[in-house]
């Protein structure tokens, strides 16, 4: 027990090394440089963010800081490789660990959308592809080729009406769920949208299906947010009847129509903070957010996770890589997206910003 404690103290003086050592770093380059945290990081990572935001607004203020010549992207790769598109030519953006990716990004590969597409509009010609933004660049770069726009949990809607508005179908990858709770929120019927399946023929959908489909929607999801259900919901129900439960649309449909509320990062931080005082609010998305959440309005409000679901990529990103990247900048940590695959990704970037 003794000797328990005693590592443990010795441990929280070694993490406060680090911390020191990090804050020395960052201080020596003042602002050139600039570290740009997800809310889905650990909080130890958070302290040294100059930046906190989800996606959108982190590529925005890599954009919008042209002093920063190094920026360090606390997330995963594809947060990164947006940065890079969105910043200037002398800004080079590193992670800190450069293995941290999305699995959701990865389940749409350039070789099966292109093929996906080619099947899609040889049976109707009025497709237009709408790519979320956890996603590759070259898909990114797809979608901008071809006319379309990039969009993230917090404004698919808006990027979908514009869409549609033009008289167009929605190709839409790489999540299934966002997709489908998106189309549901606009109205669409169930009937309306089809999932294309890239392993099977024809994506699995007759020329029936295809015709009746104003949005398609790309087989794939998000594994921390596939770990909340119907039952979770339904037991928060029985023991808290009072609480309130949002839950962000990466989550299954029939988990995001039984919650009272649903929506993107933003969205979930802001409806926390203006819920009243002595409300118990539950929230379905990652583990990290909801615990910072948690800690913020303690005995103030009640916030609770809807089950604990951590995503393992995020939390790849340590305060000892963050501290060995400061100190030696290896450039196999810089990010870099070729410019033949930057310049298409950033006109559907552009898109979204503009919309
Ligand atoms: P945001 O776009 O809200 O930052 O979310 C990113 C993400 O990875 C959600 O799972
Ligand atoms: Fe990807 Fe899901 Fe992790 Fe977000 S939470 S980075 S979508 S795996």
């Amino acid at each position: 027990m003794w000797t328990a404690l005693s590592e443990f103290g010795d441990g929280n003086r070694v993490m406060d090394a680090i911390g020191e050592e990090i804050r020395a770093l960052k201080e020596s380059l003042g602002r050139r440089l600039l570290v740009l945290g997800h809310h889905y990081q650990r909080s130890s990572v958070l302290r040294h963010a100059d930046e906190v935001g989800d996606s959108l607004e982190l590529a925005r203020k890599a954009a919008s800081r042209p002093e920063a010549e190094r920026i360090v992207f606390c997330g995963v790769r594809f947060m990164a490789e947006s940065a890079d598109i969105l910043s200037g030519p002398s800004q080079t953006v590193y992670m800190p660990e450069v293995l941290a990716g999305c699995p959701m990004a990865r389940m749409a590969r350039l070789g099966d959308v292109e093929r996906a597409w080619a099947d899609l509009t040889s049976r109707r010609d009025d497709w237009l592809p709408v790519v979320y933004v956890n996603s590759s660049a070259d898909i990114k770069a797809f979608c901008g080729e071809r006319g379309g726009s990039a969009c993230t949990s917090g404004n698919a809607a808006g990027v979908f009406r514009w869409a549609l508005a033009q008289g167009r179908r929605i190709f839409f990858l790489p999540d299934e769920h966002l997709g489908f709770n998106t189309g549901h929120d606009l109205g669409l019927r169930d009937e309306e949208m089809a999932l294309y399946d890239p392993a099977a023929p024809g994506g699995g959908l007759s020329d029936a299906a295809v015709a009746r489909s104003r949005v398609v929607v790309w087989k794939g999801f998000c594994i921390v947010h596939l770990a909340f259900t119907l039952e979770q919901v339904a037991a928060v129900k029985r023991l808290h009847p009072t609480a309130r439960i949002i839950v962000h649309p990466e989550s299954p449909k029939d988990v995001v129509r039984a919650a009272d509320e649903h929506g993107a990062t933003s969205k979930i931080i802001d409806y926390v903070a203006t819920a009243p005082r002595g409300s118990t609010i539950v929230i379905g998305t990652e583990l990290n957010l909801v615990e910072r959440l948690a800690e913020r309005y303690r005995g103030e409000k009640t916030v609770l996770a809807l089950a604990p679901s951590v995503c393992a990529n995020m939390a790849k990103t340590n305060e000892q890589n963050l501290r060995d990247l400061l100190r030696a900048w290896p450039e196999e940590q810089e990010v870099h997206v070729p410019d033949r695959i930057a310049v298409p990704a950033r006109k559907s970037l552009l898109t979204m910003l503009g919309l």
